[in-house]
């Protein structure tokens, strides 16, 4: 029989290591345990003789106290110093909660970003919050978003629908972008029922005018079923991996497709997805199982 004494203390130690477990969650694990997340991958389609190593940025959402400008400032150094070819920022740049001490106003954060370099330059998509959070956009369910201006007064190019050829050493390759899928959201007084995307995959790689290999860079990963095979790696944002991620499986995912594009490397007929974990929060302050990453690919 257990004593009531000893059950309190079981309940006290419980509610201790709770407190504990959640200021790591809270604390700990969101702001000092950022780590550079490694792949390295001979993708489908992906020439001999090509070395590209790519670093990617997801889900920064800027605000204060989480994500200041001075913390992107100390991503954007680390980002540098892993001598990238290539930057690929994978969108929602803007707050994701209401959990915040102040706003970063978008050209605070573009600011910070604009001390990235790579030989090859920086290219950028956007999320379902740069979209979300700009109420002029929403209105008129078209953009310029606030946040594409922001990257693009820093020199940032933005692909929506668009795609940009790159070389290196002598070969060609695609960087695609998609709009967001989930950019217009549902308004009662604007009359629209459910989420609207601006996101056209077949439009997009339709500029593509070689056979050359192509990397798709998608905010959500749930577009990735109607990937073709010509795409050879698709990366994604946005699932944060759940934010809360144990053992591999993530309780809860902003997909249609739950657990299967939550997190990592995905491969499906052939087909590849790296979804990174992202770097900030949505909805709470919370990261659990799921370290705030630099994403590194390695490709070649
Ligand atoms: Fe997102």
């Amino acid at each position: 029989m257990i004593t009531r004494r000893g059950f309190l203390r079981l309940i006290g130690g419980s509610v201790l290591s709770m407190v504990s477990l959640s200021a790591y969650a809270v604390g700990i694990e969101p702001m000092l345990l950022t780590h550079v997340k490694r792949y390295a991958l001979t993708p489908p389609h992906w020439p001999s003789g090509l070395t590209l190593r790519v670093v990617a940025l997801a889900d920064i959402h800027a605000c204060r106290p989480w994500m200041t400008p001075e913390r992107i400032a100390s991503l954007v150094e680390q980002t540098n110093a892993l001598q990238p070819d290539l930057i690929l920022l994978l969108g929602d740049y803007v707050a994701g909660m209401r959990l915040v001490t102040a706003d970063v106003s978008a050209p605070d954060w573009a600011s910070a970003l604009s001390g990235l370099k790579a030989p090859l330059g920086v290219l950028s998509i956007l999320g379902n919050h740069d979209w979300w959070h700009d109420y002029a956009a929403q209105v008129a369910g078209a953009g310029p978003t606030v946040a594409r201006r922001a990257l693009e007064s820093v020199g940032i190019p933005v692909l929506e629908n668009d795609v940009v050829r790159l070389e290196k050493s002598g070969h060609g390759f695609w960087i695609a972008g998609l709009a967001d899928q989930l950019a217009i959201r549902p308004s009662k007084a604007l009359g629209r029922h459910g989420f609207k995307g601006l996101d056209d995959l077949n439009g997009t790689l339709a500029k593509v005018r070689d056979s050359d290999p192509i990397v798709l860079l998608a905010h959500e990963p749930d577009i990735f079923p109607k990937v073709p095979r010509r795409v050879s790696l698709t990366l994604s944002g946005h699932t944060h991996g759940g934010q809360v991620r144990l053992f591999g499986y993530s309780p809860v995912v902003p997909s249609d497709f739950g657990n299967r594009y939550a997190y990592g490397h995905v491969v499906e007929n052939d087909r590849n997805l790296i979804v990174s974990g992202g770097l900030g929060f949505s909805i709470m302050p919370v990261r659990f199982g799921v370290r705030p990453e630099i994403l590194q690919i390695d490709l070649g």
